[in-house]
């Protein structure tokens, strides 16, 4: 298969990359990345010579028109995609994640070629904390933020495209992932890399919001097999059970790092913070036969930490500009 993957040089498109380099020696994967302050080729270092890199915008029409029309499927990761930023300037998320989007389903429309469109929970808004139901395919949207809202308005586009032109696509709505290579401005990173520089790491008010957590390699697996046995129009839910509160997570990365549980500071909260998230993932368990690898939360968080211990270049030319950004933010 040759496949063409947006977003690759970011946090879940590079593992997607390594994966596909390491598990589908047959597929030809070429990348295809803006390398904003997101996406580094650093991420992609040592398997270079086993995929095309084209430094691009997924809003250059021609560019994106020639690029579809070599490749069988397209798996779309590329996006603007922290809330924090979206609540300073939500113009680049309108751009990418809407534009972006339409530019990608025209010439998918053009050429007839598979898609598969990498989606978030964070479109069904949020829920309340002692509500026992989760999300499922059939949820409402209703996004909060303009991050949020841009990937549901992309979500939407996909699924007219589906109706209206009958464009091959599938979709997936993926709880939070942690893992290698994310960027340090997202929450679990950028505590680690705290605690590696000797701050104290971060909480967003009293950390009582409820994220549920899967690894980037147990999405990655579930894309693939939407990608190889999904039913065209379908949504699927990607989910691992891992619900846990901010407190807890902060707690245990500190008590994993040998500190204090309670050595770290409570911040100013983000402006309309969903409460939770939470994932019924039983549609593609039932149906594709997909379950996750990585079931303990802190064996995951600790093979995270040592590799943030490890590869400190590659996050460390990051880190001061993250954390002045914050701080002008109060966060
Ligand atoms: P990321 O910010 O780490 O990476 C995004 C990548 O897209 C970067 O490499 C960036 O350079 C590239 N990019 C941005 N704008 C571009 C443009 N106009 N043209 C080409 N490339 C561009 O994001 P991520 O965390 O890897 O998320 C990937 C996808 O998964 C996104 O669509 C996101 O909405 C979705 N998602 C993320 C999570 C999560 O927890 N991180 C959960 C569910 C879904
Ligand atoms: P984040 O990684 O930004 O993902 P999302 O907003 O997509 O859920 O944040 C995860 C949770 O952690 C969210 O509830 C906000 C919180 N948070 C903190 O408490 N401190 C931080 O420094 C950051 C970046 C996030």
């Amino acid at each position: 298969m040759r496949i063409l993957v947006t977003g690759g040089a970011g946090f879940i498109g590079s593992n997607f990359v390594r994966a596909a380099v390491r598990e589908r020696p047959d597929s030809r994967v070429t990348v295809l990345d803006a390398l904003t302050y997101a996406g580094s080729r650093d991420s992609l270092r040592g398997i270079d010579d086993k995929i095309e890199f084209v430094e691009g915008d997924i809003a250059d029409s021609a560019l994106v028109d020639s690029l579809v029309s070599g490749c069988d499927a397209v798996v779309h990761f590329a996006a603007e995609s922290h809330n924090d930023n979206s609540l300073i300037d939500p113009w680049p998320f309108v751009r990418t994640n809407i534009i972006g989007t339409y530019t990608l389903l025209q010439a998918i429309r053009e050429h007839g070629v598979r898609y598969h469109h990498v989606s978030t929970d964070e479109v069904y808004g949020d829920l309340e904390l002692d509500d026992p139901t989760k999300f499922t395919e059939h949820t409402a949207y209703n996004p909060s933020s303009p991050y949020s809202s841009t990937k549901a308005a992309s979500d939407m586009l996909v699924r007219a495209w589906v109706r209206s032109y009958g464009i091959r696509a599938t979709l997936s709505n993926c709880s939070n992932n942690y893992g290698p290579y994310q960027h340090v401005e997202k929450f679990i990173p950028r505590q680690i890399t705290n605690v590696l520089t000797g701050v104290r790491p971060k909480l967003y008010g009293a950390g009582l919001n409820v994220r549920d957590w899967i690894h980037v390699d147990d999405h990655n697996a579930a894309v693939w097999k939407i990608l190889e046995e999904g039913q065209t129009g379908r949504t699927y839910l990607i989910g691992a059970d891992g619900e846990l509160d901010n407190l807890t997570v902060v707690r245990t990365i500190l008590e994993l790092m040998g500190h204090d549980p309670d050595d770290f500071d409570h911040v100013k909260d983000r402006a309309g913070h969903d409460l939770r998230y939470a994932i019924d993932a039983s549609t593609l368990r039932d149906e594709l036969g997909w379950s996750p690898r990585y079931n303990d939360f802190r064996e995951g968080l600790q093979a995270t930490i040592d590799w943030y211990r490890d590869n400190r270049a590659w996050w460390e030319k990051n880190k001061d500009a993250v954390e002045m950004r914050y701080e002008t933010q109060g966060a």
